[in-house]
């Protein structure tokens, strides 16, 4: 029956194919893979992510080095408390979920080994704290810095040197410690780390602004497009796909659970395989990392007016230290600052990096944007501004990202500004009136910090400075 036999042919060769298919479908095996995927929004891994800056990149040639500005965000920390549990009370569950599924799924064998042997190693007391590799991150920057620096960070020293600044939270305190001890070695217990203040007005402004708190933090709405996006096709897709990779159904909620298991795994352990890491493939990653540039866009990014105006007062320090230096020789050789990743995002909006020149929404995804949080605000994410002495009693401000050359929008060379574009740019920043931009009633802002405002200064604020002096720093000492 030539038929009947055709037909059994074509069935034959139908269900090779379906089979080849669903090898080649198959065939993505996180464990083998060399480099899935370290694009992880805040959460990304800095040691997968940070540049290779030179000294060419951050000072030209016949000018020296005299004055850094470091604000850092904290190394690699453990989650919250609630996050900490959840990972302890869900995490098991879905392990046994998708163990206990034989036969079916798409996971490779190597992956479900993964997931077998994965162990929750955590305990509530770890809750917000650097990790071993946050600290680790940290004093590789600062090795860094200093390896190409000397100037900035030389081998001796006086404590006024340097000035460290960091929150009220053990994270950001570690980080700056392990950053002071990548520096001066054995010379950081020489250094004078301040006890921090809180609230921190310069550091956390954040969270003291009260408009941006209304509006923002407190205002559902003002996060819609990540809602939109969270709730939309894309993600759905994403934990359909989860489901058919591991064979077992899973909530949105349990998929986020996973998500964060990913990252955090891995940002402690940038070298070892994440087991939770597994359920993902690659196009996963990068939906969900949209999402998470999305929340940040609104949260602390271009999405909201106010997300930036309140970041001026770093971008006040700036301008008034290099100042300072410039016009009156005055000053520490660093200034460094530890904080979180807000307020490094706030800032760096303020100064106008990382602007796609569009609205990031719901609706696509922007492949090519440069709102990449993966790439800006890692864990250890850092933005370094230094200023050189040049002949001719010129002077320059170069600027680094991440370890990584760059240069604020608006300079005309192609490293980074010279003095008198980088106050054309930022200079607007020196009158920067926090209280009346975030509607704080009463203000917040510390009055020694005010009074300094105009760093010029007229007559009468002079006078007021000089007969406040003295109380002040009295009052600094015990903030
Ligand atoms: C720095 O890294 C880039 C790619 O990330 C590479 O092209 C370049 O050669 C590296 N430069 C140095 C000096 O290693
Ligand atoms: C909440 O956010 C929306 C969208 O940004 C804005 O239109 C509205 O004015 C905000 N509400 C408050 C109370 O600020
Ligand atoms: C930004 O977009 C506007 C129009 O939307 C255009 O005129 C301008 O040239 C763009 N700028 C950059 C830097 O792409």
């Amino acid at each position: 029956m030539p038929r009947r036999r055709h037909s059994a042919w074509t069935c034959l060769v139908l269900l090779c194919c379906a089979s080849l298919l669903r090898a080649a479908v198959a065939a993505y095996c996180y464990s083998d893979a060399q480099k899935v995927s370290d694009l992880f929004s805040s959460k990304s891994p800095y040691a997968k992510l940070r540049g290779n800056m030179t000294k060419k990149d951050l000072v030209p040639e016949s000018c020296h080095p005299v004055q850094l500005w470091h604000l850092v965000r904290h190394g690699s920390r453990y989650p919250s408390e609630k996050d900490i549990r959840t990972f302890m009370d869900i995490l098991p569950e879905l392990k046994a979920r998708i163990n206990g599924c034989v036969g079916c799924g798409k996971l490779c064998s190597s992956d479900k080994k993964l997931l077998h042997f994965w162990l929750s190693n955590l305990n509530e007391s770890l809750a917000q704290t650097l990790a071993p590799e946050g600290a680790y991150q940290q004093e590789e920057i600062s090795s860094k810095f200093l390896n190409l620096f000397p100037e900035i960070l030389p081998d001796t020293f006086a404590t006024e040197d340097y000035k460290f600044r960091y929150t009220a939270t053990q994270r950001t305190k570690e980080s700056a410690m392990a950053y002071a001890r990548g520096a001066f070695g054995s010379h950081a217990k020489d250094i004078h780390m301040p006890e921090p203040v809180y609230p921190d007005p310069l550091l956390q402004f954040d969270n003291v602004c009260s408009k941006y708190l209304a509006e923002v933090e407190l205002n559902e709405t003002s996060m819609q497009e990540e809602r939109l996006f969270r709730l939309g096709r894309q993600m759905k897709e994403v934990v359909g796909r989860v489901g058919e990779r591991t064979g077992v159904f899973f909530t949105p909620v349990e998929v986020q659970i996973m998500y964060d298991a990913c990252r955090y795994y891995t940002a402690w352990e940038p070298e070892t395989p994440s087991a939770w890491c597994a359920v993902f493939t690659k196009s996963d990653l990068k939906v969900l990392e949209y999402w998470q540039d999305l929340k940040y866009y609104y949260k602390s990014g271009y999405g909201h007016r106010i997300n930036y105006e309140q970041a001026c007062r770093l971008v006040q320090d700036l301008v008034r230290t290099f100042r300072k230096r410039v016009e009156e020789g005055k000053g520490p050789r660093g200034v460094f600052y530890f904080t979180h990743l807000g307020a490094y995002l706030k800032l760096m909006a303020r100064l106008g990096m990382f602007w796609d020149n569009t609205t990031l929404t719901h609706e696509d995804i922007k492949a090519r944007r440069l709102w990449r949080t993966s790439i800006v605000g890692p864990f250890s994410a850092n933005v370094a501004f230094l200023l050189s002495r040049c002949p001719d009693d010129r002077w320059y401000v170069g600027m680094a990202v991440n370890e990584r050359r760059a240069k604020l929008p608006g300079c005309r060379g192609d490293m980074g500004c010279t003095w008198e574009e980088f106050l054309a740019l930022l200079g607007q920043y020196e009158n920067c009136d926090f209280d009346a931009i975030c509607e704080n009633d009463p203000p917040v802002v510390p009055e020694d910090e005010v009074s300094h405002s105009g760093s010029a200064g007229t007559p009468n604020t002079l006078l007021l400075v000089a007969v406040l002096q003295p109380l002040l720093r009295l009052l600094n000492r015990e903030s």
